[in-house]
């Protein structure tokens, strides 16, 4: 009996990844949670305590009984009405006592698992957030998610229940069985051998029921992984009139889940019947011996109650210690991916004595290159910058253009230590950006990347993010100066109004003057545009240019751009191919020249004339 309720009330709630099961760890590797555990001896003794008291109590009960039944039960008169007072009142003080110690190791277990399980989610997410971009190339977001949600979950389910179960039931299980040999060693060396072949099936068969129910919560998870990437497309999803499938797709994911549970629950039925009939089957076998006992008066009523009792504690104490290896195996998978993930190191990191930048003039942010050359890790063999050689002084406002793929955006990547390039050396303000701490080289720019990000918040926390303790009316001046103000006023809410989950609330041109603002709050020395003005439409972009034309005076910008409109007024214009400089000089300079930007201009004047 005690066997399939513990299997029923321990059968954990299964994450939905499919990876988890393939890799079961090793015991020995929950030893690496160690450090997590370590802050916290004082309550791990406290529910020891607690333990010890627990298992003590439940291991007296029967005993009690004993005394209940032979003394109680056996004899007559005044002596034993006392006895069985006092025994009734003995056993419901160590009810009580149980009642108290278990509460406690619930309490104090329960804390350790959920603290412990916090504590590592934190390390987890507190280490990714450092890692550099090619670990995000190389490593997918859902995947970092399911390790600090469910693969810490498998670990609360051990640190909250399993160590104490498995504690519990290993005292339960010395504890009884020396009792039942204590109470009848004829009777124990029996009831040990039928429990070894009743418990065992029961336990195997747990496991497949198990198996099936993990299983059930992949399908679903899978199902509910396609139906989150269809809802994120619904607009392109109904432009293709791909509705009915996508229904018909998940209705069909649905049924499999479906499918899947019928299967766990038909085995969980059969499991419920098989365990009682096999466990009462014993135990009625072994009441009918020892009833025989009783009548040939080799044994007491209450030595045989006793003894019941004892067996069934430690049938109980089998099943649960099957239940917490199987936990504990796959708790150990869970540590060993979370281990991994909390060891990997950075490729780009903060040096260990960083420099300070050199006071700087009011001008902004000087910036040099020096023959870089730099290939992404995921593509060594193709050079995405080469012999780069550049030097931007304090207040320049430098124009970068070229054909897509030129490396543009790459150079921005570099900039801010995304990246380290393979050979030469970038320099801000004349130290190498190596030796700078990053959030000290990172602090001093400012970038409107190409695709702009907005986050599920209002306007104003929006804009807020470029400095985090802006007051509002920095963050208003701010998106004056990015032409934002004009239209978020006429939001609904105005600075109060929600973007939506990615700014879907917004136009692409509006996101655009957001981010603008966002960089501008920020007010750094050197300002990084990456086609900030290309969603832009052009009275926009004419707003935004004069913004950002203001926004450019007192520091070093470089921007980015397809329209020669934006470039024009740049002091320099860098013309990137391939990875390379090809020609740097002023418009008129470089149209005079006649080359790759005198055909880009060409071009260009030719759409806008067509265009108006
Ligand atoms: N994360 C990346 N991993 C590998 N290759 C990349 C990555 N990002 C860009 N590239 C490649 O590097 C080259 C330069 O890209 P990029 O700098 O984005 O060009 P653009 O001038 O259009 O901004 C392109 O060939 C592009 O495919
Ligand atoms: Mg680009």
């Amino acid at each position: 009996m005690t066997t399939s309720t513990t299997a029923a009330s321990t059968a954990p709630a299964a994450a939905p990844s499919t990876t988890r099961e393939a890799k079961k760890g090793s015991l020995a590797t929950l030893r690496g949670l160690a450090p997590f555990l370590a802050p916290y001896k004082r309550q791990f003794a406290m529910a020891g305590v607690a333990l010890v008291v627990a298992a003590g109590s439940t291991l007296a009960i029967p005993a009690a009984f004993k005394q209940m039944i032979d003394l109680g039960f056996g004899g007559a008169g005044a002596k034993s009405i006392q006895h069985v007072d006092l025994v009734f009142l003995a056993l419901f003080g160590l009810a009580t006592l149980l009642a108290l110690a278990t509460a406690a190791r619930f309490y104090t277990v329960s804390w350790l698992g959920e603290r412990v399980t916090a504590d590592i989610r934190r390390a987890v997410y507190q280490h990714v957030v450092t890692q550099s971009p090619e670990f995000f190339e190389t490593t997918q977001t859902g995947e970092v998610l399911s390790r600090i949600t469910t693969d810490t979950t498998l670990i609360q389910a051990v640190v909250g229940t399993s160590i104490s179960m498995a504690l519990r039931n290993v005292l339960l299980f010395i504890g009884g069985l020396i009792m039942l040999f204590v109470t009848s060693i004829k009777l124990s060396s029996i009831i040990i051998g039928l429990l070894v072949l009743t418990v065992l099936p029961i336990v195997m068969f747990g496991r497949r029921v198990r198996k099936l129910s993990r299983d059930s919560q992949d399908r679903i998870a899978d199902a509910s992984a396609m139906a989150g990437e269809i809802l994120n497309a619904m607009p392109t999803v109904q432009a293709f009139t791909h509705e009915k499938l996508e229904a018909s797709r998940f209705g069909a994911s649905v049924e499999s889940a479906f499918g899947t549970a019928m299967r766990r629950i038909r085995a969980r039925a059969f499991l419920t019947m098989l365990a009682i009939v096999l466990v009462f089957g014993t135990i009625v076998f072994v009441l009918w011996l020892g009833a025989h006992a009783v009548l040939a008066g080799t044994m007491t009523g209450g030595d045989l109650g006793q003894f019941i009792l004892y067996a069934s504690i430690v049938a109980g104490a089998i099943g649960a210690l099957s239940e917490v290896m199987g936990e504990a195996q796959r708790a150990a998978g869970a540590t060993e991916r979370l281990l991994e993930l909390i060891s990997v190191k950075s490729k780009i990191e903060s040096p260990a004595q960083p420099l300070p930048l050199p006071p700087r003039a009011d001008s902004g942010a000087a910036l040099s290159l020096q023959d870089v050359g730099f290939s992404y890790p995921s593509r060594p063999d193709t050079a995405a910058l080469q012999h780069l050689t550049l030097d931007i002084k304090p207040g320049e406002t430098v124009a970068v253009v070229g054909p897509s793929g030129a490396g543009k955006t790459t150079l921005f990547q570099l900039f801010l230590r995304f990246y380290d390039p393979q050979s030469g050396s970038i320099k801000l303000d004349g130290v190498d950006i190596t030796r700078l701490d990053l959030h000290t080289l990172r602090g001093a720019i400012g970038i409107v990347p190409q695709d702009t990000v907005i986050f599920s918040a209002d306007a104003m926390e929006n804009i807020r993010y470029g400095r985090a303790d802006a007051s509002d009316e920095e963050v208003i001046a701010a998106a004056k100066l990015a032409a934002a103000h004009e239209f978020i006023e006429r939001l609904p809410q105005g600075y109060q109004s929600f973007l939506g989950e990615r700014g879907v609330r917004l136009s692409g041109g509006q996101r655009q003057r957001i981010a603008i603002a966002r960089a501008l709050l920020k007010n750094p020395p050197l300002l990084l545009l990456d086609e900030a003005t290309s969603a832009l439409d052009a009275e926009s972009e004419r707003l935004v240019q004069t913004a950002l034309e203001a926004a450019m005076v007192g520091r070093t910008t470089v921007i980015i751009a397809h329209r020669l409109a934006t470039v024009q007024r740049a002091d320099r214009i860098i013309v990137m191919e391939d990875g390379r400089v090809v020609e740097t000089g002023t418009h008129k300079s470089l149209v005079e020249l006649g080359g790759i930007y005198a055909n880009l201009a060409a071009l260009q004047f030719h759409h806008v004339q067509a265009g108006h």
